[in-house]
Order: C-alpha cells, then sequence, then structure tokens
C-alpha cells in the first residue's frame, strides 16, 4: 500500500493499476489563415498539427501498446460505436476534426482492411485501408472561425448582451486609451487590412490574429525589422485580457455560456460510458478558444495556473479521463470511478504531453465520480429550459408552446443536443443581428474614444511571460 501511494506520487498518470475506462477530449483547430479579412481555412501545418495530436492520442488510449489502453477500445479496426466524434460546420474545425482522426485510427493497409465477397472476390479500402468515421455537425459554433466576435456564435441573448457589457466597462475603457498609440503604430503593417479607426484595443483579437498567422505562415512578410517578438508578446497578452473577460465574468455567469453547455457535454459524454457499461468509450469534441477560456473560468483553472487567462494554442486540447484505481473484470460501480482533467496548451507530442490540473479549485488531480459531476453540475447547461431561462429568450425554441411540447410531465424538458439538423436546440447559429450591434457600438465607442485619445501607451505587464517562461520545461 504504501509503495504504491509512493509510485502513484512520482508517476501520476501512467500506473498500470489504473484502468482507464472512456475519455472526453475538447480539442481546438490546427494552424489557419487570418479571421480578417475572412473565408479561414486550415493550412498544411495546422493539418499537421492535428494529425500529430489525433496521433498522440492513439499512443495514450488506442493502440495495443497505448500507455494509458481504454479497456477493450479497438485497436485498429475502428469499431463505431465505440467513438463519438462532432464538431461545428466551419472549414476549420470541421476538417480538424477528420485530421484528428487520421492519426487516431490510421489506414490500416491492404490486408487488414480486405474483405472477402459472396463470389470470392476481395475488396480493399482506399488509399491502403483508410477509415472512415463519421463526425456529428455540432449545434453551435457554426462558422465560428469566419467569426471576430466569438459570443455571436453561442446565440445566448443575455451572454451577448453580459459581453457587450465589457465593452463599457472601466476595465475595458482604461486599456482602450492607454493603448491606442501602440495599435496605431502597428499600422504599416496591417494597412491592407485594418483601417486606422479599427487599430485599437476593440479589435486586439483579430489584430493579433493577423499577425500571428503572418508571423507564422507568411514568407514574405518582413517580420525581423517590423513584428518584434515583443510587441506580438504584447498582442498577443492584450488578446488574451480581452477574449477571456469575453468569454467570462465571474458576476455574470451566463457569459460563460459557451463554457456551461461545454460542461453539460462532457458529463453527458462521459455518463453515456457509465450507463453502456463502457461500450461508448471516446467522445471527441471540437471547438473555439473562446468555449475553452468560459470553461477555464467556470472550472476556476485560473486558481490552478494563470495561464489559463490564455488564449490556448493551435491543436490545445482539455481531457478527462474516466479511470478506476480497482483492478477490474468488468465494468467497475460508479462508486469506484474517478475522474481527472488534463489540458495541454498546444499540438501535443510523446515528449509534450498533457498536464493534470485541478478543477473548481481543489487541491486533487482526481476526483470521484460524484464531486466531479456536483462540481460541473455547479454551471453547467444542459436542457433547452435552463438554457433558455439563463439566456433570457423567450422565442423560437425557447417560445413557452415549444418548451411545453418538448418536456414530459413536468420533467425538466429536453437535452441540449450536440448534433444539430437546424432546429431543437438552442445553439444554432446566425448572429448577424448582433454582428450588426457591434459594429455600431464599435463606431460609437471609436468616436468618444478618440476624443478621450491621450496617446499614453503603457507597456502590458511581462510578469505572466517570465511566469510561463519558467513554467515550460
Ligand atoms: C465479384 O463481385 C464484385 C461486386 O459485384 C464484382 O466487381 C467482381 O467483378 C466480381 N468478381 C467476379 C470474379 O465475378
Ligand atoms: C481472399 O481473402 C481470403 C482471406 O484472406 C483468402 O483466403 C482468399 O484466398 C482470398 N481470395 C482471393 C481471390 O485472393
Ligand atoms: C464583470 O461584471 C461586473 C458586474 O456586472 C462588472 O461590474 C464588471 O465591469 C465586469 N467586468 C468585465 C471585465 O466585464
Ligand atoms: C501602408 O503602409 C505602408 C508602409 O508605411 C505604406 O507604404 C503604404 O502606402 C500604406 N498603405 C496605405 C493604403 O495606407
Ligand atoms: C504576406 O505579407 C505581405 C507583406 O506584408 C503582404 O503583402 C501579403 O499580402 C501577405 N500574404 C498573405 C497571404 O497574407
Ligand atoms: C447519467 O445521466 C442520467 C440522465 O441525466 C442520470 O439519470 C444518471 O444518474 C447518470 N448516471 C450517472 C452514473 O451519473
Ligand atoms: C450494465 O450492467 C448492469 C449491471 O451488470 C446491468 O444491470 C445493465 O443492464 C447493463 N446496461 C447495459 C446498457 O448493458
Ligand atoms: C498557451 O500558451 C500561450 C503562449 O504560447 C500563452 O499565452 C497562454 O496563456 C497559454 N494558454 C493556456 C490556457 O495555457
Ligand atoms: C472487456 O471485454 C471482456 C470480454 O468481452 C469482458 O469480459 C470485460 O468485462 C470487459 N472489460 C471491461 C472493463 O469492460
Ligand atoms: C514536441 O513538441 C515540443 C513543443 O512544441 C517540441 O519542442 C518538440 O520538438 C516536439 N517533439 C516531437 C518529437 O515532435
Ligand atoms: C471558484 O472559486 C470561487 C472563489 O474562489 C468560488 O466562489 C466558486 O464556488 C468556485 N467555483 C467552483 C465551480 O468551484
Ligand atoms: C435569443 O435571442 C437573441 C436576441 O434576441 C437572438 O439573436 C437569438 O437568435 C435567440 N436565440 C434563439 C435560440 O432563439
Amino acid at each position: 500500500m504504501m509503495f504504491q501511494g509512493f509510485l502513484l506520487a512520482v508517476l501520476p498518470v501512467a500506473t498500470s493499476a489504473q484502468t482507464v475506462l472512456g475519455v472526453y477530449i475538447f480539442s481546438r483547430h490546427g494552424d489557419r489563415t487570418a479571421k480578417a479579412p475572412g473565408s479561414t481555412h486550415l493550412t498544411n501545418l495546422g493539418y499537421q498539427e492535428i494529425f500529430n495530436s489525433g496521433t498522440y492520442f492513439r499512443n495514450r488510449y488506442i493502440a495495443s501498446d497505448a500507455s494509458l489502453k481504454i479497456a477493450n477500445i479497438s485497436n485498429d479496426l475502428v469499431k463505431l460505436s465505440q467513438l463519438s466524434v462532432s464538431a461545428p460546420l466551419d472549414n476549420v474545425l470541421m476538417p480538424s476534426a477528420t485530421g484528428f482522426l487520421q492519426g487516431l485510427y490510421p489506414p490500416v493497409g491492404d490486408t487488414v482492411s480486405s474483405v472477402e465477397l459472396h463470389n470470392g472476390t476481395n475488396v480493399t479500402a482506399p488509399l491502403g485501408g483508410y477509415q472512415i468515421i463519421p463526425i456529428a455537425q455540432a449545434a453551435s459554433g457554426t462558422n465560428s472561425e469566419d467569426q471576430a466576435w466569438l459570443q455571436g456564435a453561442s446565440n445566448c441573448q443575455n451572454a451577448i448582451l453580459s459581453s457587450n457589457d465589457y465593452f463599457v466597462s472601466d476595465e475595458y475603457m482604461t486599456l482602450l486609451s492607454s493603448t491606442q498609440a501602440f495599435y496605431l503604430g502597428l499600422s504599416p503593417m496591417v494597412n491592407k487590412t485594418f483601417s486606422n479607426d479599427q487599430l485599437s484595443f476593440k479589435n486586439a483579437y483579430t489584430i493579433f490574429d493577423l499577425l500571428n498567422v503572418a508571423n507564422i505562415d507568411n514568407v514574405t512578410f518582413p517580420s525581423q525589422d517590423q513584428l518584434t517578438s515583443d510587441t506580438l508578446f504584447q498582442l498577443r497578452t492584450l488578446a488574451d485580457n480581452h477574449e477571456f473577460n469575453l468569454a467570462y465574468n465571474s458576476s455574470e455567469p451566463v457569459r460563460a455560456i459557451a463554457g456551461a453547455t461545454l460542461a453539460a457535454q462532457i458529463v453527458q459524454g462521459l455518463n453515456t460510458t457509465i450507463v453502456s457499461n463502457g461500450s461508448t468509450k471516446l467522445t471527441i469534441q471540437f471547438g473555439a478558444y473562446g468555449s475553452f477560456q468560459s470553461f477555464f473560468g467556470l472550472a476556476n483553472l485560473t486558481q490552478a495556473n494563470e495561464d489559463f487567462y490564455g488564449i490556448p494554442d493551435y491543436a490545445s486540447t482539455m481531457v478527462f479521463e474516466l479511470y478506476t484505481d480497482v483492478s477490474v473484470s468488468s465494468f467497475p460501480s460508479t462508486e469506484d470511478l474517478r475522474v481527472r482533467f488534463l489540458f495541454h496548451n498546444g499540438t501535443t507530442n510523446s515528449t509534450s504531453e498533457p498536464t493534470a490540473y485541478p478543477l473548481f479549485g481543489s487541491n486533487s488531480q482526481n476526483l470521484s465520480w460524484a464531486d466531479f459531476t456536483s462540481g460541473m453540475g455547479k454551471f453547467s447547461i444542459g436542457n433547452q429550459n435552463d438554457w433558455c431561462s439563463a439566456c433570457g429568450n423567450t422565442t423560437g425554441v425557447c417560445s413557452s408552446s415549444i418548451l411545453s411540447s418538448s418536456s414530459n410531465g413536468g420533467n425538466s424538458s429536453s437535452t441540449l443536443s450536440t448534433n444539430s439538423n437546424g432546429s431543437g436546440n438552442g445553439l444554432s447559429p446566425a448572429a448577424n443581428g448582433v454582428i450588426g450591434a457591434m459594429v455600431t457600438l464599435a463606431v460609437i465607442l471609436g468616436l468618444e474614444m478618440l476624443a478621450l485619445l491621450l496617446g499614453g501607451y503603457r507597456i502590458v505587464s511581462k510578469k505572466r511571460l517570465a511566469s510561463n517562461t519558467a513554467s515550460k520545461s
């Protein structure tokens, strides 16, 4: 017992006594083109990143010699009933899901994929035994990688109002004026995309995004002389702040609606593993960085590490492992199940693996199923009634007639589906009105700020850089 405890302390992840029974993975997409001026797509680099990430998780959970093999998961030939994969319909996220799955279950070769027909002819799958895995279309986040304003994709009235309130907060106003000169100074690098009146903290993310993408992908971009690493770091830090505040505010939980619905889907994914006695083993979803940030805020991960205030890099993953410490011959009882949260910032590989962090401001990197579901239950929103009341929406899918017809005898109504087909859930796309409102607000703020402009540019604290660098090995 003592000896085992010692081993666990040294090797918290890979101990043979543990059996992993199910896993939920939430992934950001790989490298893509810039959001401005629009029509984003996954780049070759991004495809590589997300493929490598899929390969990493194959070696962790699926391959015959996987370090934390999920009990009884099919090694090489995919068994579709064991997997559930979804992504929003988007030119970046949907292809990322495909690329990830190519790494997770790569082509098996002509021998393994060969199937004999009735007449004796053998047929192999194309592309050397390539395996096709269906990807359900997630309802929320459609076209999110083309939208600068992520909250618009939430379609949730109160969340949109709450995020808009950020643009009149003191915190925002202060940064808007203190960074005005800094942003205007970027004009020579970005004047093809942003006019001078768009160059402000208001567009912190899209400006950072444009230059970050240029710095990674543009061969002819004169990064050496103009875009110094200091400037890029400054842009990133300001964008981190801007986006975190749009995604989460501790006194207005509805702002984090993306994280709240994600939390419900995470619990639902692992719950399916339990109620099916382990038949469904792996749930994988793809989404925008805003969903990560909302969840980080709600789950108090910022308390575990202040890096969680930052935007996760491309191909970042959040992982929830459902496992047991007792030795099992069949699916264990719920009392013996534990959940571990892990995160990796950017593409995972065998030398840069996900790290476990405590959820909910606790000290523990693993929780009993009961503690996990009770922690998530404090902020998750998983059914239509709760969503409509949190969002303050009363029309469309939230009109009383539709809500009452979908609930059975006082039970708390339908579950928000991960799969769309248009109607039936509150998370469908379309936010043109919202974007219009934002543009109007931007113009008003822009005029006000021009009047207030004092040109004082204060560099944002670099403390985070120091602590980030120190914590990376
Ligand atoms: C066997 O059936 C397949 C599919 O119908 C056909 O393509 C193939 O030519 C057949 N082989 C022979 C030897 O008849
Ligand atoms: C088809 O595959 C089976 C099993 O691998 C093998 O026994 C058989 O000889 C093959 N048939 C042909 C026509 O190659
Ligand atoms: C968070 O919400 C509170 C209460 O509405 C508000 O006073 C504060 O300005 C908000 N902070 C941000 C950064 O939006
Ligand atoms: C953009 O900036 C460059 C470098 O200062 C300058 O040569 C160019 O004329 C500017 N273009 C516009 C449209 O202002
Ligand atoms: C790359 O940077 C150059 C110089 O700023 C610019 O003219 C060009 O449009 C950029 N290419 C892309 C694909 O963004
Ligand atoms: C799984 O979810 C169902 C429906 O929400 C719930 O009734 C059940 O108690 C959950 N099971 C576990 C083990 O949490
Ligand atoms: C899971 O196992 C329990 C206990 O063995 C059994 O009662 C239940 O019917 C099983 N559920 C499924 C979906 O197989
Ligand atoms: C991810 O890394 C970036 C730097 O590459 C950092 O700014 C950010 O805070 C990190 N995010 C998380 C969630 O760890
Ligand atoms: C794995 O599969 C075997 C054979 O079907 C079964 O007896 C066993 O209970 C399964 N293990 C778990 C943990 O589900
Ligand atoms: C793994 O990722 C780290 C960090 O991105 C990188 O430095 C390293 O070269 C990668 N290793 C492999 C084997 O790709
Ligand atoms: C997060 O921390 C705050 C304050 O530290 C606390 O009030 C809140 O309950 C915590 N949230 C969760 C989900 O544990
Ligand atoms: C909720 O209300 C907002 C604002 O009125 C609207 O834009 C959005 O489409 C509504 N969402 C749903 C699901 O009806």
